[in-house]
């Protein structure tokens, strides 16, 4: 019956604080590897961000901000007043098929989306021409320089041959050329080591940037001597370095991450099976499907009975529910569930029963605490391997900014994993605090460029 499967979920996706913590030890020990020579499953790639913002930095920069769900083209202006920016910006939707097209129509895209941004907001192209562009280009990349980025491979169900091992920068550049936009680019970033950069230039207690939205990842600052990976450069061991963990590859080896048969199925039928384990657990692009995963496979089961006699069709369509339709099932203030019952209505043609609907609401709640206590892992990872023991983490993305209690549950299991003692007065901050970081992309994507600006002309 229903309520056992509730308790047989319960089992599947509830992590418990000792689990947590075994997690979080393994954790750090991976992010150690990924740093070595021999390196690991968590690429740690060294993003040459050499420095934090001072707040003083000044000009103005294009920002291109390629994530999993949007494009978006931004002008920015730092101006002499510490910390303050101007920001225009276009928003342009990423076609769908084009995740998983042809290479070039990719580039062209973008290039035009760029020639628009540029056609509406300045008459003056030649006078753009001129601005330096920071490319926020989101999925893991080599870099040997600030302005390189070898793919390693498409994370977010992108999947789009003869990219991979390339290095993205000269692709992206040709298509600017036969599109004629006066365009050069000056630093290829990550959204997290954007979204680092931003946070500390307005709050000097930002020690790393995290990303909850379609993919799951974070960047924070390193010593060069602490990266064995990069011993042959000599660089002075002080000096410091952002590492954009790529940590979604976390445990791809399955040693330690409690994965459910769901978790298997969303793997295996993935344009890269065996990639990203911690992120198939999390992100916004997979928290539907496992809920979907979940709910077919009460169907199918015998003696479930769940959404008996009723046509499921739509229900079996893959990837037809994205993390916004688990929000708003977690999100349904009614004690009847009555919004619950009327979404599955309208988008699936289902009428749940109103246990059915006690099942579904739990069975949303399961996967969303369970995304949010596992992400508490990798914060506290990061934090235990550099001995924070108190600041401020800067996190973007819509699972963060929209998906309900994500924030809670995740600072709830941070305090259990680091044995934090309960607070006596709830406005008080806990010593480690994600908090959400304002536009980290694009602001972030301006200051490396004026850092990278500085530092060329600084002859380093
Ligand atoms: C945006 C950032 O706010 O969040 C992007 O500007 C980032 O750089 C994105 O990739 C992540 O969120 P989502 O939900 O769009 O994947
Ligand atoms: C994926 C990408 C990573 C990005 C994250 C959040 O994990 O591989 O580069 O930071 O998604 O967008």
């Amino acid at each position: 019956d229903l309520l056992k499967e509730i308790e047989r979920l319960e089992q599947l996706f509830t992590i418990d604080t000792a689990k947590l913590k075994q997690i979080t030890d393994h954790f750090v020990n991976e992010l150690e590897k990924g740093l070595s020579v021999e390196g690991g499953s968590i690429p740690m790639n060294p993003t040459w961000v050499m420095s934090f913002p001072t707040g003083y930095e000044m000009g103005t920069y294009l920002a291109l901000d390629m994530g999993g769900t949007n494009l978006r083209v931004c002008q920015i202006t730092l101006t002499d007043q510490k910390s303050e920016f101007d920001i225009i910006q276009s928003k342009y939707r990423m076609p769908e098929e084009l995740k998983t097209g042809e290479a070039d129509e990719l580039w062209e895209y973008i290039a035009d989306c760029l020639m628009q941004f540029i056609e509406t907001h300045h008459g003056d192209t030649a006078k753009l021409g001129t601005l330096p562009l920071g490319f926020t280009f989101s999925y893991p990349a080599t870099q040997n320089y600030i302005d390189e980025g070898v793919l390693q491979r498409w994370t977010k169900g992108f999947d789009i041959a003869g990219v991979e091992g390339h290095n993205v920068v000269p692709m992206f550049e040709e298509a600017l050329t036969r599109r004629g936009v006066p365009i050069k680019l000056t630093a290829l970033i990550n959204d997290t080591t954007g979204t680092l950069i931003a946070s500390a230039y307005t709050d000097t207690k930002m020690k790393i940037g995290c990303i909850f939205g379609t993919g799951c990842n974070a960047a924070y600052m390193e010593n060069c001597g602490s990266i064995p990976k990069l011993a042959h450069l000599n660089l002075p061991p002080d000096t410091p370095m952002a590492i954009n963990c790529e940590w979604g590859a976390f445990d791809n080896e399955h040693k330690v991450l409690p994965r459910t048969p769901y978790d298997e199925v969303i793997d295996r039928d993935s344009p890269r099976p065996g990639q990203q384990a911690f992120e198939k657990m999390i992100a916004g692009l997979y928290l539907g499907e496992i809920f979907r995963l979940v709910m077919v496979d009460l169907h199918d089961k015998q003696g479930t009975h769940i959404f008996d006699g009723q046509d499921i069709s739509a229900l079996r369509k893959a990837y037809s529910l994205d993390s916004s339709f688990l929000s708003a099932i977690e999100d349904d203030p009614f004690e009847n569930l009555s919004e619950t019952a009327e979404l599955f209505q309208n988008r699936l043609g289902i009428h749940p029963s109103s246990s059915e609907l006690e099942l579904i609401r739990r069975t949303a709640e399961l996967i969303g605490t369970r995304a949010a206590r596992l992400s508490a892992c990798g914060v506290s990872a990061i934090s235990k391997k550099k001995g924070f023991t108190s600041c401020h983490v800067g996190a973007d993305g819509s699972v963060f900014n929209k998906y309900p209690h994500f924030k809670s549950r995740g600072a709830k299991a941070l305090r259990e994993i680091l044995d934090w003692p309960e607070k006596t007065n709830p406005k008080e901050e806990d010593p480690i605090e994600i908090l959400a970081a304002e536009d980290g992309s694009g602001v972030g994507a301006a200051l490396i460029a004026a850092l990278t600006l500085e530092r060329v002309k600084a002859g380093n």
